[in-house]
């Protein structure tokens, strides 16, 4: 019995290959080579789940790309979700002290939305921590301010949406202060309060695929996504975010995530110990 399971789920390495280019040509994803052990703890319990008689059946079936639901979960399974909310401090202090006050008096003078993406939004946390601090710098913008929070995975964004998070989850940066002004209890967790929640919209699509409309964004937070993108797919992905930002508008990256060895048109603005991205105008 031990030997069936066994071999139901062998991953030969042909079929690790097509795993490794499903992912880095739908998503962007890309597995090194010595993850099979990845793949395989991974995908097996999708096996049963779908009723596969193996690993190999699985693949062949999201290599055919008939099984939406399917390559969904799969993916969701892959992809690194780890988030906290106000992750590594220093940026958001150089957000809530520098960038976003810039951003206000910019919207305000120009009497326009202030409109923000949060791209690899896993569950929320980034963009709920970017709502916070807009309550606390511009309160009277709040109604003013569209935040988009994209991710590949329909599973992180609908508990993104659903904003519940256990107290383990709030531990990881939120203070006693925040907690009672933007959450309240909800089934023994704690649940973002509907006027934070209003103020941002999850938006499902891959960043290395077709993307939906967007407006034109005066911030644009992509932490910790490209790390898991091959270089090429960097660039490429930068010099698209481009074109969805007004001119002058702000990139922040993820702290791994220099954009130094590509070619795009963004500049680098170091203070605070953080540092940010600005598109050149024009
Ligand atoms: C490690 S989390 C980062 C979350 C948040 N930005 C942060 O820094 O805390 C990366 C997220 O990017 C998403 N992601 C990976 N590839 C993607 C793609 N091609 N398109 C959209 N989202 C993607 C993953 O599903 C995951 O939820």
């Amino acid at each position: 019995m031990k030997k069936e399971n066994k071999s139901k789920m062998n991953l030969s390495q042909e079929d690790f290959g097509l795993v490794q280019s499903m992912l880095s040509q739908r998503v962007g994803i890309s597995l090194a080579s010595g993850k099979e052990y990845l793949v395989v703890n991974r995908l097996s319990p999708l096996v049963d789940t779908f009723n596969f008689d193996s690993l190999h059946g699985l693949i062949q079936t999201l290599y055919s790309g008939n099984n939406v639901r399917l390559w969904d979960e799969v993916v969701d399974v892959l992809a690194v979700h780890e988030t906290f909310f106000f992750r590594d401090q220093a940026p958001f202090q150089q957000l809530e002290r520098e960038i976003l006050p810039a951003i206000c008096n910019e919207s305000e003078k120009a009497g326009r939305e202030i409109r923000i993406w949060s791209a690899g939004a896993s569950t929320g946390q980034e963009a709920y921590s970017i709502a916070m601090l807009i309550s606390e710098i511009a309160p009277h913008l709040c109604k003013r301010v569209q935040i988009i929070g994209s991710d590949v995975s329909s599973k992180v964004l609908q508990s993104a949406a659903d904003g519940v998070y256990r107290k383990f989850e709030v531990s990881r940066g939120v203070s006693q202060d925040r907690l009672d002004r933007y959450f309240e209890p909800h089934d023994g967790a704690w649940r973002v309060k509907q006027s934070l929640r209003e103020m941002v919209q999850w938006k499902k699509f891959s960043l290395a695929g077709t993307w939906p409309t967007l407006p034109s964004f005066d911030l644009v937070f992509i932490r910790n996504v490209m790390v898991y993108f091959k270089p090429e797919t960097r660039e490429a992905l930068l010099n698209r975010i481009a074109p969805v930002m007004r001119p002058g508008g702000r990139l922040v990256v993820g702290s791994a995530e220099s954009l130094m060895s590509y070619q795009h048109p963004f500049q680098l603005v170091s203070s605070m110990n953080a540092t940010y991205y600005t598109r050149s105008n024009g």
